[in-house]
């Protein structure tokens, strides 16, 4: 699938949906996935009528999954979405830390280092099997191969990827961790999908990975660092509330699943 992958807009009147295919997910998938990208809704009672337009167009496609993230205040909208059988799945933050250049930084004994290709393999392990906390592993009807398949991608696809990032995290010879980012406007370094390897994960690499990584940025002349954390992942909002960070712009994410399927 392409850029040019079928995108749905309806409004009447106030409210409005806007959704779209996302690629990446259903090559992953081996089906069409969709996600809304904009849901506004009036009190008027005519909404009904924008999500059957919604559903209508899903159901043409034959999408297996949808999801919604939504402002964590849009309660009209989640329960609307609730009542077309979406399930709410978690909660997440925007983590971001501002003013690096102001702030006392202690050393880590880390290092980073730009990955090559020959890295990937073993920093797509990591992500196979790193993650815990993430939509794709809590959901209950989603069987882990899902999520450990997608994230194993991104890092793969880094390698021809316009604008993201891979860095590796080292101590000495031993890979600790990875980090995949985009450079934003405003010296601004918003991060993608970022782990810890399991075997090395509740030992304290935490604080030091982080530290590593925001000598690195602030290096080359980064000021902000920003990323989006789920709520259920307690030791990363912790580690990062314990820098300095702060929570911005709690959301909700909300996943269709089409009644009956099985994803492995
Ligand atoms: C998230 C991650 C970077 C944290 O690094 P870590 O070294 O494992 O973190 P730690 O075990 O040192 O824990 C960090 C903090 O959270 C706290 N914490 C750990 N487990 C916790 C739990 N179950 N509940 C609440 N707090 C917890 C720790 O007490 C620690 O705080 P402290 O230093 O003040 O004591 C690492 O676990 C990781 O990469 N995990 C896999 C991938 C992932 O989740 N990536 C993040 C996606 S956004």
């Amino acid at each position: 699938m392409t850029q040019a992958d079928p995108i749905f807009r309806c409004a009447i009147g106030d409210d409005v949906i806007e959704a779209s295919i996302v690629a990446w997910d259903s090559e992953v998938l081996g089906a069409p996935v969709a996600q809304i990208d904009r849901i506004e809704i009036s009190d008027n009672g005519a909404f009904a009528a924008t999500l059957t337009e919604f559903e209508r167009w899903r159901d043409a496609l034959g999408c297996a999954f949808v999801s919604c993230r939504l402002p964590h205040t849009r309660l009209r909208e989640s329960m609307q979405l609730e009542d077309r059988g979406f399930r709410f799945i978690e909660m997440v933050f925007c983590m971001e830390l501002r003013h690096l250049d102001r702030l006392e930084l202690a050393d880590s004994d880390l290092q980073i280092v730009a990955a090559d290709p020959a890295d990937i393999p073993e920093l797509a392990r990591i992500a196979e099997t790193g993650f815990r906390w993430d939509r794709f592993h809590v959901d209950p009807r989603l069987g882990a191969g899902f999520g450990g398949r997608r994230y194993a991608r991104w890092v793969t696809s880094t390698l021809v990827h316009q604008q993201q990032r891979l860095l590796k995290i080292i101590k000495d010879e031993l890979t600790i961790g990875f980090f995949i980012y985009e450079e934003l406007p405003r010296q601004t370094i918003h991060w993608q999908l970022i782990a810890i390897a399991p075997t090395h994960v509740g030992q304290g690499y935490g604080r030091q990975y982080f530290l590593a990584l925001l000598h690195h940025h602030r290096d080359r002349g980064f000021l902000t660092i920003r990323g989006i954390v789920s709520a259920n992942n307690m030791p990363i909002v912790n580690l990062l509330s314990s820098l300095n960070f702060r929570v911005t712009k709690p959301q909700i994410t909300l996943h269709w699943i089409r009644p009956g399927l099985t994803i492995s």
